[in-house]
């Protein structure tokens, strides 16, 4: 954060504190913050372990006076999910060069080549002090400052240029240092970092060009319509870096701006809608109230886009905020209703059996002739793909396979031209995911990107796209967006569909039920409270859960586990009924908890048969099934869903296993929206 007009310490931790809170919700162990000390050449730095919530105590515990007034202020706040080395004082960031913090950094990734800048910095006599590989970034800015031509400037930028140009890895970084105040430098590969930007006056120029380098050729600045941009008038200081640009007010003179830097639009968003996202080996420099892209090599040329745009958030504070529910996990279940309405809203046409999603359009016929579909996600994103394959195979006939985004490249697929590869995350910067995307990428593959989050990572760098718009998703185990990914994945395969008049009568039967689809939701989770009893009575003293289906109801298994392991810490295992036989048929006794997913459609007998299996091994499982159903014995206990068509009949199955973990987590008293050792967003690989 870099701050012109507010001049106390105190406001400036609050803000960072808050930021980091509004983080929070994707599950860390550590937090820490770095802000100037009484002279503006001195850094104090705060770390602590566990939740922001301590990491403000520990500040308010201190002999400082933050009420102390600055011209000018820079501050960095984070927190830590650990990767190299464990939750601890020392590993939390800031991250430091030394005992007087000469340079404090703070990083999200990971450099793949910090042991060997470890070994070259110890063998020049630097000591370290913890075991995170960000530590190496901060010694080496120290390293290069300590050992510059004394003859020469060197400014913080060119400075930070020459320690991102030894790294290797993805990062997203932000320096700050005792020997340039009131400076800070930011910058980015693989990670997502963007800059909020907060003035009270309207901006007269909405956009920042970039700087390549003094000796290139620097394009023509243009606005966001498309104009050249008015030279600098005479009340405009004298820019250090001549091509980039301040923010003028429309009476042209430079205005106090608050700049914030972080990794995701919900730490800034209550000061500031404004935000330009930056791109991979931007080098952004804030000072004196003045921000300036660099790139950071001059001779790749304008690999990187030339003009950064500002963008307008539409992500509301209140939003995110949890209203009357006692956790976000429960609120986004019971949200599912309008959820789904919003992935919906303004693309299918319920009256002409038409669906059309914007995104797209353009690609449609190149879609349609593509050899193979390739799906590619990981987690919950990864189920809504299981779910949806069987319903996009038979409308499009294209053959789809669904990749683990890890396991994809381990295996390094190959990849054509003529593939169409789907990347389904809701973050959209899930690390694994968005390799792969650029792995397809690089191999010619029409890339497509389904998230919940716009201006994300994989929103920006697949050529075309559906947002699934069901609003933030704060707890750490996926609901909502499962669904909406769902139904974003089935309308993109109705709208492919579109040409094959053979399949117009099953298209419109989608479609008719698309519409009925919030009604029997909001039946689902009024059964909320017989779940909340079976997990009481039936199944909270159990150490493992069985969930058993087949067909369509595959996915639901595999997702209704994942959500039982990660929120209740129950062992579960999502098992395919024609399976059973080749292994899991071992595991059943009259003590094995079962839930068995039992809908009508055509694999019913077969499921049937799964049933006959499970209980002549003495199995007394928990029968998932749809109201109506009268051939089921009564003596089994059952969750009765509504029935819908077979390929949709996957979003009511799920959740009442959404609310059953929820009810587990709860009853365990686990904190359900930060459970242990999960992140929302898994920005590592
Ligand atoms: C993490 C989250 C999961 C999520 C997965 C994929 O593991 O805890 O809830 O399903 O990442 O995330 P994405 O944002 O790519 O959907």
């Amino acid at each position: 954060l870099n701050f012109l007009n507010v001049k106390d310490r105190r406001k400036i931790i609050d803000i960072l504190i808050n930021g980091l809170a509004r983080l929070e919700y994707r599950g860390y162990d550590s937090a820490g913050l770095a802000v100037d000390g009484d002279e503006s050449t001195d850094i104090l730095l705060f770390k602590q372990v566990g939740k922001v919530a301590a990491l403000k105590k520990l500040v308010s515990e201190q002999n400082v006076d933050f009420e102390k007034e600055f011209v000018n202020h820079c501050a960095m706040a984070h927190t830590r999910w650990a990767t190299h080395g464990q939750p601890s004082m020392t590993n939390s960031h800031p991250q430091r060069s030394d005992p007087k913090n000469e340079f404090t950094v703070v990083h999200n990734g990971i450099i793949t080549n910090y042991k060997e800048l470890k070994t070259l910095l110890e063998n020049k006599g630097y000591r370290f002090e913890s075991d995170t590989d960000t530590e190496v970034v901060a010694k080496f800015a120290k390293y290069l400052y300590d050992t510059r031509d004394p003859n020469k400037d060197l400014s913080f930028t060119a400075l930070v240029k020459d320690v991102v140009k030894k790294l290797e890895g993805a990062f997203a970084l932000i320096f700050k240092s005792i020997h340039y105040p009131q400076e800070m430098v930011a910058t980015r590969r693989g990670s997502p970092l963007l800059v909020g930007v907060k003035t009270e006056k309207k901006l007269k120029v909405d956009f920042v060009d970039v700087e390549f380098s003094t000796e290139e050729k620097i394009p023509e600045p243009v606005n966001s319509s498309g104009g050249l941009l008015a030279p600098p008038t005479d009340g405009v200081p004298k820019l250090r870096h001549s091509q980039s640009r301040t923010f003028l007010s429309e009476d042209g003179l430079p205005q106090p701006i608050e700049y914030f830097l972080a990794s995701d639009p919900s730490a800034v968003v209550e000061h500031t809608k404004r935000v330009l996202y930056l791109e991979d080996d931007d080098i952004a420099h804030i000072g004196e109230g003045e921000l300036h892209i660099h790139r950071l090599r001059s001779d790749e040329g304008k690999s990187g886009s030339a003009v950064r745009s500002i963008q307008t958030l539409e992500l509301e504070l209140a939003k995110i905020m949890k209203g009357s529910f006692d956790h976000f996990m429960q609120k986004e279940i019971f949200e599912q209703p309008e959820s789904v309405v919003n992935t919906m809203r303004g693309r299918v046409n319920f009256d002409a059996h038409k669906v059309t999603l914007g995104g797209l359009k353009a690609y449609l016929a190149t879609i349609r002739r593509c050899r193979r579909i390739v799906f590619c996600a990981c987690g919950t994103s990864y189920h809504s793909c299981v779910a949806t394959r069987a319903i996009f195979e038979e409308l499009t006939e294209i053959p789809v396979s669904v990749e683990l985004a890890s396991d994809f490249l381990d295996r390094k697929t190959p990849i054509f031209r003529d593939d169409v590869c789907v990347f389904v995350s809701q973050s959209g910067e899930t690390a694994d995911t968005i390799l792969a995307l650029r792995y397809c990428l690089e191999r010619g593959a029409l890339c497509l990107g389904i998230t919940n989050t716009v201006g994300s990572t994989i929103s920006r760098e697949t050529h075309c796209g559906v947002h699934i718009n069901a609003g933030p998703e704060i707890g750490v185990a996926s609901t909502k967006a499962y669904t909406s990914q769902f139904i974003a994945l089935v309308m993109m395969a109705i709208q492919l569909s579109e040409d094959r008049t053979s399949m117009t009568q099953r298209r419109n039967d989608i479609i008719d039920e698309l519409k009925k689809l919030p009604e029997y939701i909001k039946q689902v989770l009024s059964i909320d409270n017989e779940l909340k009893q079976l997990a009481k009575n039936d199944l909270n003293k159990e150490k493992s859960l069985l969930i058993m289906g087949r067909g369509f109801q595959n996915a639901t298994c595999l997702e209704g586990a994942l959500k039982i392991k990660e929120v209740s810490y129950m062992h579960s295992e999502g098992i395919l009924a024609g399976e059973l036989k080749h292994g899991p048929l071992a595991l059943i006794d009259s003590d094995m908890p079962v839930i068995l997913i039992m809908t009508k459609d055509s694999l019913y007998p077969k499921v049937q048969s799964a049933l006959q299996q499970v209980t002549a091994r003495k199995g007394k499982p928990i029968i998932i099934c749809n109201e109506g159903d009268d051939g089921i014995e009564v003596h089994y206990e059952k969750i009765r869903v509504p029935q819908t068509v077979d390929c949709l009949q996957g979003i009511l199955t799920i959740i009442p296993l959404q609310l059953l973990s929820y009810h587990l987590a709860v009853l365990r008293g686990i904190d359900v929206d930060f459970p242990r050792n999960l992140a929302k967003s898994v920005t590592v690989e």
